[in-house]
């Protein structure tokens, strides 16, 4: 862990997550009703990574409350989901429950899933707005190594760090690419549901491209595709507008700034 790390940062972003898991299974953004009816909360630029995933075991690390995890399921995967939010994981359960869809989920801290499980996988999953909760990105590296069988491949969609330099609104740049101390916010509102009055505390990081790159590497997985992308394929605020459907930009910004990358890697 970095040496700044706060001691408290797992409650504190729990604590965050579950008032937020609390949150989001009642918004448009989540749009539950749709999921339930059988659609697929998966976007594009994972499901193009992914591939056939049929009578594949999938691990998905930060599921949240299940319903990327479930969707992966409804694509013939033999799921498996951990996030450190106890109140998202008994959702996912109940979600796959009344669903009849099997999956196994795992309440836990990343860092800590070899305490729950002891198994390997064709494929590790993880997609958007992940890793910026994790304070040690070799470590994170280590655990989707240590999780993939030889052959397997990991898929990562994720915001880019660029974005995260800068304020909500992306106004202005608040923070450096390289900063390594933790961001601490009290933020009004949620991603999902910003006209909300819910405060929500969060200790975040921003790491950099070459950071997650260099790791992911020295952990023994080898490069097979990396993209950029000009869009979010979610919005994120109301200065977003949709260009193309299913693509987001900041108005202001038009294609000026990477919003999203996403790789595909090879663990041989
Ligand atoms: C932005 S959400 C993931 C979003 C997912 N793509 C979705 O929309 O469903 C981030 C998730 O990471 C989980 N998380 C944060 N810190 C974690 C940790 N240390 N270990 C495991 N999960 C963690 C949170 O509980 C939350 O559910």
């Amino acid at each position: 862990m970095p040496a700044n790390t706060r001691p408290d940062y797992l409650e504190v972003n729990r604590a965050n997550w579950n008032r937020r898991a609390e949150a989001h299974l009642h918004t448009e953004f989540y749009n539950q009703a749709a999921f339930m009816q059988g659609k697929s909360s998966l976007m594009d630029i994972e499901r193009n990574l992914l591939g056939d995933i049929q009578g594949k075991k999938l691990l998905h690390l930060q599921c949240h409350f299940g319903q990327d995890t479930l969707s992966l399921a409804r694509l013939g995967a033999n799921v498996c989901g951990v996030d450190l939010s106890d109140r998202a994981i008994e959702e996912a359960r109940n979600l796959a429950a009344q669903l009849h869809i099997p999956a196994q989920f795992i309440c836990c801290d990343l860092y800590s899933l070899d305490q729950h499980l002891n198994e390997q996988f064709d494929i590790v999953f993880t997609s958007y707005g992940t890793i910026g909760w994790l304070p040690d990105i070799q470590s994170w590296a280590k655990v989707v190594s240590r999780y993939l069988k030889p052959g397997g491949v990991f898929v990562f969609a994720e915001f880019h760090p660029a974005m995260w330099m800068f304020d909500n609104d992306l106004q202005d740049v608040r923070y450096s690419y390289f900063k390594t101390d933790p961001i601490v916010e009290i933020d009004q509102g949620t991603y999902a549901d910003k006209n909300t009055q819910n405060q929500y505390e969060s200790i975040t990081w921003n790491h950099g491209l070459a950071e997650v790159m260099q790791a992911l590497l020295q952990e023994g997985l080898t490069l097979e595709v990396f993209q950029e992308f000009d869009y979010s394929p979610y919005q994120l605020s109301d200065r977003m507008e949709e260009f193309e459907p299913g693509k987001f930009r900041y108005i202001h910004l038009g294609n000026k700034l990477p919003l999203v990358y996403a790789l595909r890697m090879l663990k041989k």
